[in-house]
């Protein structure tokens, strides 16, 4: 029987591991508890087309139309024409979405979606009710789950990936095994970001991992802001839908700034509404407030209950007084680059969900199709896995424009220019204000180059151009005590460290302004051309 190893337990992980199951012998495995992933945390919907007044190309073009230009037409069609089937398949698993007052499935219709089609689950906590739903159909189908283990490292040989090496981080006892192929479903790397919506786990430890086995990735400068996160420890997220159902934003002096800026307002496409509400905090240096308080208390507390329970344990009652909120990370568009079966360039290594780039998302996602792209791409990857002869074909990405860790300037070398002087020491905080300050949601050339070298230089003193991972040393099988949370948070440094580097890198090559990646040096979008992506390195 092939044995698989999946990383995560996310939508994208657990749809992987329960349509392998009984075909083949599958282990799954997370750095922390299983419900600790991002799509536990997913407040949004899913989108998918499930009733006769919809219909799967208008849910393309939709997609498309959000993916500015970028998207990959034939991922948009796979995501939207296999939806409909994957929500059956949450259903068949026990996910309980929620229904009218007349008991027929309550579609949301939700901004830049022509027709309704978002579903809900325990109103603002779909992605908690899925992450439950899959993890307990994983635990009856017998797949075993090990919390608390990370992979350390992929294991290659003659060009292909053969296994993995893990620290079991509960004993610290370190393990090398042989699968035959590895499936990473890691989620995003939101930790880049001082303000992220993702969990502290989110540290793209999987784009880290294929980056250093030199695996091919893509589109990593094009990372998703959510316009409204509390601007309180935590960013705890404020979905889309409040605004949808009639919050508005107020700049410091309680004025409507979005009537201003776009004909949809508060309403208009993501990346607008969150540059605006940045450029907002950035001119007054005051955050900006979400007034919900026409909604009244108890349409909040029933319409939205996590985030009315969220708000009221931060000590703020949105229902009688706007609250402040900010931009934060929410999604990266780019990772590690996969044809529509999941495979990347490497042979016995395939991703899924947030990690992957299938390209299915263009330069900008639009809204609940991502919990949707767990569910299908994942099931198509474990499709391919059990030999699907439609996964035929050429396997792996076939687009030209791939980036690998060889793409960074070598460390140290003369050309990389010094950190400016009162350039702080690394550590996470000093990283994500950087990014934030000038890889984030505003870009130019002057500041991405200071990143860059600010980077370059903490990488220098790190003493190597892609960091290791911080398990090297030691046998198999040896315990190693210092393998404790300490030990992770260095491994996880190593890899936010590398993946910022290359995020910018990727920037800096992207000169003029696409989706979500806004130049300020070059504002106006340009229609994708070859000629603005990055070369092959
Ligand atoms: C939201 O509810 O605003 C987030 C949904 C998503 O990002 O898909």
């Amino acid at each position: 029987m092939t044995r698989v190893l999946v990383v995560g337990t996310g939508i994208a992980g657990l749809t992987t591991a329960l349509t392998l199951a009984g075909s083949a012998q599958v282990t799954v495995v997370t750095k922390a508890a299983a419900t600790t992933s991002n799509t536990h945390r997913a407040q949004g919907g899913i989108a998918a087309v499930t009733s006769p007044e919809d219909d799967v190309a208008h849910h393309v073009a939709d997609t498309l139309t959000a993916g500015a230009g970028w998207a990959d037409r034939a991922a948009v069609e796979a995501l939207c024409a296999e939806g409909p089937a994957r929500i059956a398949d949450l259903i068949e698993a026990g996910v309980l979405f929620d229904r009218g007052d007349d008991g027929a499935p309550a579609r949301g219709l939700e901004a830049a979606h022509s027709r309704a089609r978002v579903l809900h689950a325990g109103g603002d906590a779909t992605g908690a009710a899925i992450a439950a739903g899959l993890l307990a159909a994983a635990t009856r189908a017998g797949i075993e789950v090990r919390e608390h283990v990370v992979v350390t490292e992929l294991l290659l040989e003659s060009g292909r990936v053969v296994g993995a090496e893990l620290v079991d981080l509960t004993t610290g006892r370190r393990e090398s095994h042989r699968w035959d192929a590895v499936v990473l479903a890691t989620g995003g790397a939101g930790q880049l970001y001082p303000h992220t919506s993702n969990p502290s786990v989110a540290t793209g430890d999987g784009v880290a991992l294929a980056a250093r086995a030199g695996v091919g990735l893509a589109d990593l400068e094009l990372y998703q802001f959510h316009p409204t996160t509390l601007a309180l420890p935590g960013s705890f997220l404020v979905s889309e839908a409040v605004r949808g159902e009639g919050a508005v934003l107020r700049d410091v002096t309680g004025e409507r700034f979005m009537l201003g800026v776009h004909p949809d307002a508060e309403l208009a496409p993501r990346d607008v509404v969150a540059r605006a509400v940045a450029g907002q905090m950035l001119t007054t240096g005051a955050p900006v407030t979400l007034d919900a308080t026409a909604l009244g208390e108890e349409f909040l507390r029933r319409r939205f209950p996590s985030i009315d329970a969220a708000v009221r344990a931060a000590g703020l009652d949105w229902s009688r007084e706007p609250v402040p909120v900010t931009p934060a990370a929410h999604y990266w568009m780019g990772g590690v680059a996969t044809d529509l079966w999941g495979r990347t360039t490497v042979p016995g290594l395939l991703a899924v969900g947030e990690v992957a780039c299938t390209g299915v998302h263009g330069a900008n996602r639009l809204a609940s199709n991502s919990l949707l792209e767990g569910a299908v791409f994942g099931h198509r990857a474990a499709r391919a896995l059990l030999g699907d002869p439609a996964a035929g074909g050429p396997a792996g990405p076939q687009r030209a424009d791939l980036v690998q860790v060889a793409a960074l300037p070598d460390v140290p070398a003369a050309a990389v220019p010094d950190a400016p002087a009162g350039a702080p020491a690394f550590s996470r905080a000093a990283l994500q204000e950087l990014m934030w300050a000038h890889a984030g949601l505003i870009r130019d050339e002057p500041g991405l180059a200071h990143a860059e070298a600010v980077l370059t230089r903490w990488a220098r003193e790190a003493g190597t151009a892609s960091p290791a991972p911080a398990y090297r040393t030691g046998q198999p099988g040896a315990a190693q005590p210092g393998a404790d949370r300490a030990t992770l948070t260095s491994h996880e440094d190593a890899n936010l460290l590398l993946l910022a580097r290359l995020l910018t890198r990727a920037a800096r090559a992207r000169t003029t302004s696409l989706g979500a990646h806004f130049r300020s040096d070059a504002p106006e979008s340009t229609t994708p051309s070859p000629e603005l992506v990055l070369e092959t390195h």
